[in-house]
């Protein structure tokens, strides 16, 4: 479907329901089954990159970390790893390649909303049965999922809803209607001032109250941009909220709908409400306990040792490029990595 079909759905469905809320045009514009950003068919990388998708480096780290938990635990002689948001970068794929012993406990339970040669489980964290111990993960996922927005508006918070004038999308405000945005908003310490524009993290905080009932025991990994909506109130929202698409950002969120990715910063606060996280890392510091450093250290031996150009030690040298990468604090190190305890 072209920019124009797309518009034309949407103006239907605003004629049919009213405005939309900001979650279901998002949830429109990334998932459609026809033609959502997520369903529509892209290469590896296409749009975006991220640790998952980098190469070996990062899964390595989270397999130590698989393990160390499973030592932990009493060592189960099953559990489950649940991947929520696999697209075509799975994390426990790739520790099931590895093929050590600990294959013989893993359950992997991979989830996928989107189209993606990947799948090949279901599409909904909420639809798997409680597993009795387990890991639910999932990377840069929370950032992806669907939010509403509210602006300050005569002293009161105001929903932003998507509706059409003069023949465009534009945004329309509406009183609050939803009690859920009502305790939210009761229970964040906020200071707006007028015009003051701020997520409610539907998505995410739906997403974390499904993992909690997915498993009975175990352990909860959320890795992402986070923020607190404090922080957030106090930026503009286009610091924020980004779309993207071949590598190039832009902030206008009904410009070519379902053509573009849309990403927000996802508040630890909101996400508070539902259940606060045991503990919270950066990147940096999850990847240095994962052991990277040694992954680092053996790469570079190998690949200084290496007396001409090989394959190895192209690789090598790729393996310990990429874990720099994954450490940068200017980048990917600094995103964060929360998890709750169970
Ligand atoms: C940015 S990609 C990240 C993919 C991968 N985890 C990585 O690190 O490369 C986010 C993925 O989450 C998927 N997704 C979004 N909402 C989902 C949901 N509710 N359940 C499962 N997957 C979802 C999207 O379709 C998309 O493929």
């Amino acid at each position: 479907m072209n920019d124009k079909e797309v518009k034309k759905f949407l103006f239907d469905q605003i004629s049919k329901k009213g405005d939309l809320k900001v979650s279901q045009y998002i949830d429109i514009v990334l998932y459609n089954p026809i033609f959502g950003f997520y369903n529509r068919p892209s290469s590896k990388n296409e749009h975006y990159i991220t640790s998952a998708s980098l190469g070996l480096v990062f899964a390595e780290v989270v397999y130590n970390f698989v393990q160390n938990w499973w030592r932990s635990v009493g060592q189960p002689d099953q559990f489950s790893f649940i991947e929520v948001g696999i697209n075509h970068s799975s994390i426990g794929k790739q520790i099931l390649e590895k093929n050590t012993y600990l294959n013989s406990h893993i359950n992997f339970f991979p989830i996928e909303r989107a189209r993606s040669s990947l799948v090949v489980g279901t599409d909904d964290i909420a639809k798997l049965e409680e597993q009795e111990i387990g890991i639910v993960f999932c990377n840069e996922l929370l950032d992806n999922l669907a939010f509403d927005l509210v602006r300050f508006d005569d002293s009161r918070w105001k929903e932003i809803k998507i509706g059409f004038q003069n023949g465009h999308l534009a945004e329309v405000l509406h009183e609050i209607d939803d009690p859920a945005f009502l305790y939210s908003l009761s229970k964040l310490d906020l200071k707006p001032t007028e015009g003051s524009v701020i997520p409610i993290q539907t998505g995410a905080m739906e997403w974390l109250r499904n993992s909690l009932k997915a498993i009975k025991k175990g352990t909860i990994i959320a890795i992402d941009y986070f923020s607190s909506t404090a922080e957030m109130i106090n930026k503009t929202i286009d610091q924020w909220l980004r779309m993207y698409r071949h590598h190039q950002r832009i902030s206008n969120i009904f410009f070519q709908p379902s053509f573009w990715d849309i990403t927000v910063d996802v508040a630890v606060d909101q996400l508070s409400l539902v259940k606060k996280p045991t503990q919270i890392l950066t990147q940096h510091q999850f990847l240095t306990q994962g052991s990277i450093m040694d992954l680092i250290k053996d790469a570079k031996t190998r690949w200084i040792n290496e007396k001409e150009i090989t394959f190895e030690s192209l690789k090598n040298k790729s393996l310990a490029l990429e874990a720099q990468a994954l450490l940068d604090f200017s980048g990917m190190g600094s995103f964060q990595v929360l998890r709750w305890v169970k």
